[in-house]
């Protein structure tokens, strides 16, 4: 190293993250916002001065697994007592300080809105030896101007909007990451057009209701187009939308547009018209499927995927078969399925009693991913002998011969890699691969 690149340094970083992928982009803003601190991105735990966990808590084991990792955590700190350990995310804001009460090796709690901050709350730990939180909930904070950090490989997240206003009764995301608010487009497009000349080609946009994103009189669908026109992005995808309020002009954009990627998450949760309504998901099961109705009329071959929980409180065995049904009209490609877990501030928790046994919770849950994974199965085997576009992003992890990436309807593909190419030269790059046969997860084809 020469002498001029010396530059004294804060401290190494490492920075570990859990939950969604809003989480993931997060952790990118912090990594960023401390190197803009002359603080170092590190990769190891044993070797850095800050460790911070960046956690979710949407689920009870999500808190369970935090609280586990922390106490393995203890040892380095015992080893090094200068080593600061920070919880950030949703779990930070949800317990807030209580989270100092737990003897766990914990120096920092800072919530999703506060991040700015951090390098400040750093420096006021090392001088105080003292433990800091802040969890102070913004109506404007976006980080706009501050671009992430961390690339991996082709594929990009970029948030559009923060927060969220819904208040379904079951969720603790409209207190963990406060009130709506959307980016301005124009720094969406800049962070675009910077992550293409990174070689990024395919970027998914993020927001817990990306169809109220709503800023400088561009809505949701501007701003696609925005990016399509602005950018030489080759995929955009997004999630997630609320089946609410799908607008048409932006399945009709979806259709018209091959780099828009005809891949919908459109979260279910229940098939049932009083659990929905207990749920505050403003939307029947009728409703749902002419959404989706609407959806596979506009854009044939979609990609469609979904969120469903099973045993939300007073849930009968009757409303449980209504959201079997629904799973077999609709035939989503793939579901997130979970067991209701009751969350510290939600309105179903101070609403609805957590009344469905935990062992019936299991019976249901077993049973809607039996039906998903066999309709899954059944979906990818409609695909054999069609051909389709596959952006290749990695080498598959079965076997290192073979390639995997995506269609534009979001199925994960893997083919072998062609004589004479390279898994390096064929990364990033979109390939036609016919399907030849399929599980319920994979599609696997040849290209032609
Ligand atoms: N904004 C997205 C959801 C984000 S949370 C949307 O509105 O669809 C991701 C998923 O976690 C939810 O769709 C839901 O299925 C699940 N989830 C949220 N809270 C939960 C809880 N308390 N118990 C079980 N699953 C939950
Ligand atoms: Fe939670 Fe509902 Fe908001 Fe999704 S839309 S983040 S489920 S409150
Ligand atoms: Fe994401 Fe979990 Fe927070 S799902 S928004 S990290 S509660």
């Amino acid at each position: 190293m020469s002498v001029l690149a010396i530059e004294k340094k804060a401290g190494r970083v490492y920075i570990e993250t859990y939950g969604c992928q809003m989480n993931e982009y997060d952790s990118g803003i912090v990594s960023s916002l401390m190197q803009g601190a002359q603080f170092e991105t590190v990769t190891d735990p044993e070797n850095s001065d800050v460790i911070f966990l960046n956690t979710c808590a949407i689920r009870e084991n999500a808190h369970a697994k935090i609280y586990g990792r922390l106490q393995s955590l203890g040892y380095l700190k015992k080893r090094n007592p200068d080593l600061i350990i920070g919880v950030l995310g949703c779990m930070a804001q949800n317990l807030g300080e209580d989270l100092f009460h737990q003897e766990l090796p914990l120096d920092l709690v800072v919530g999703p809105d506060n991040y700015r901050t951090l390098p400040e709350l750093i420096q006021k730990i090392r001088t105080g030896k003292q433990p800091v939180s802040l969890t102070r909930l913004s109506k404007i904070e976006t980080y706009d101007e501050i671009e992430p950090r961390v690339i991996n490989g082709i594929q990009a997240f970029v948030t559009i909007m923060r927060g969220c206003n819904n208040f379904c009764t079951f969720c603790v995301v409209p207190y963990t990451r406060g009130r709506e608010r959307s980016r301005d487009p124009q720094s969406i497009v800049r962070e675009t057009q910077d992550l293409v000349a990174q070689g990024i080609k395919q970027l998914t946009l993020l927001g817990q209701n990306v169809n109220s994103y709503q800023a400088e009189g561009t809505d949701f669908a501007g701003l696609v187009r925005m990016l399509l026109e602005e950018t030489e992005i080759e995929r955009i995808r997004f999630t997630s939308p609320h089946p609410k309020d799908f607008p048409l002009h932006l399945l009709e954009l979806m259709a018209e547009n091959p780099r828009f990627c005809p891949n919908i998450h459109l979260p279910l949760q229940s098939g049932n018209t009083k659990v929905l309504a207990d749920m505050k998901r403003n939307y029947s099961n009728e409703e749902f499927l002419e959404v989706v109705d609407r959806i596979k009329k506009t854009v044939p071959n979609v990609g469609l995927t979904t969120d469903i929980i099973v045993g939300f409180p007073g849930e009968t065995d009757e409303e449980f078969e209504d959201t079997l049904d629904m799973v077999r009209k609709v035939g989503f490609d793939m579901a997130f399925m979970f067991k209701y877990s009751e969350r510290e501030g939600t309105i179903a928790q101070k609403r609805y009693p957590d009344d469905v046994p935990e062992e019936v919770k299991g019976e249901r849950l077993t049973r809607l991913v039996d039906l998903q994974t066999a309709i899954s199965l059944e979906q990818n085997l409609s695909k054999i002998g069609k051909t389709f576009s596959v952006l290749v992003e990695n080498i598959s992890k079965k076997s290192s011969k073979e390639a995997s990436g995506r269609t534009t309807c979001g199925r994960m593909t893997v083919f072998p890699i062609p004589e004479g190419k390279n898994i390096e030269s064929l990364i990033g790059t979109t390939l036609n691969v016919q399907i030849k046969s399929a599980t319920s997860a994979t599609l696997k084809g040849e290209v032609v």
